[in-house]
């Protein structure tokens, strides 16, 4: 069984969202947001920030899934649109887990700006800016974290531990104390 040491905990996420919210709600004062979050891995942090952005504001869902294969190979990023809200002259923030590559949230990006959104900005709780192999970086993030790979608060591994509370980094069993 594989242990969790926890790298962000509960309260740390929910002061960060806190402050991310307050920011949002200051920077998007007169415009028109729409808040999109990526599928699976935003659920957990898109339910918790709309709660702090306390402006009139839509909220819609994109489901995007990459395939890796070995490191030396790009991804296939598929991205399934079906859901999307009406953006026209809306000013998007696009909502993900993590800014890893920033593959995903370049390519949403752009795909969107065919629907004719006013402004597409992107926020993450994480950005693992030492993996980055894109021009942009994320307009806003939570916390910049070292190159692990990481778990909870959304974030899976081979689909488990999106539940978690807290942010942590996957370890064989005998190295951590944390459950
Ligand atoms: P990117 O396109 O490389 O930026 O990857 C973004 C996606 O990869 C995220 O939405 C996650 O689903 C996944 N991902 C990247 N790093 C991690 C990690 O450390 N833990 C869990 N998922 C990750
Ligand atoms: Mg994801």
């Amino acid at each position: 069984m594989d242990h969790v040491r926890v790298l962000i905990s509960a309260e740390q996420i929910s002061e960060a969202v806190q402050v991310l919210g307050a920011r949002l709600t200051e920077d998007y004062q007169r415009r028109n947001l729409t808040v999109l979050g990526i599928l699976t891995g935003s659920i957990v942090l898109v339910t918790d920030l709309i709660r702090q952005i306390t402006l009139p504001h839509q909220l819609g869902l994109v489901q995007a899934s990459s395939y890796r294969g070995t490191a030396t190979e790009p991804g296939e990023l598929r991205i399934n649109m079906e859901f999307l809200p009406d953006l026209r002259d809306r000013d998007v923030l696009l909502v993900d887990d993590i800014f890893d590559t920033g593959k995903t949230l370049t390519a949403i990006s752009q795909q969107l700006l065919q629907h004719g959104p006013r402004s597409v900005q992107t926020a993450v709780l994480l950005w693992k800016s030492a993996r980055r192999q894109v021009q942009a970086v994320p307009d806003y993030y939570c916390f910049e974290i070292p190159d692990e790979f990481v778990v909870g608060y959304g974030l899976d591994f081979d689909h488990q531990f999106r539940h978690l509370p807290y942010v942590g980094v996957l370890e064989p069993s005998g190295e951590s104390e944390a459950g």
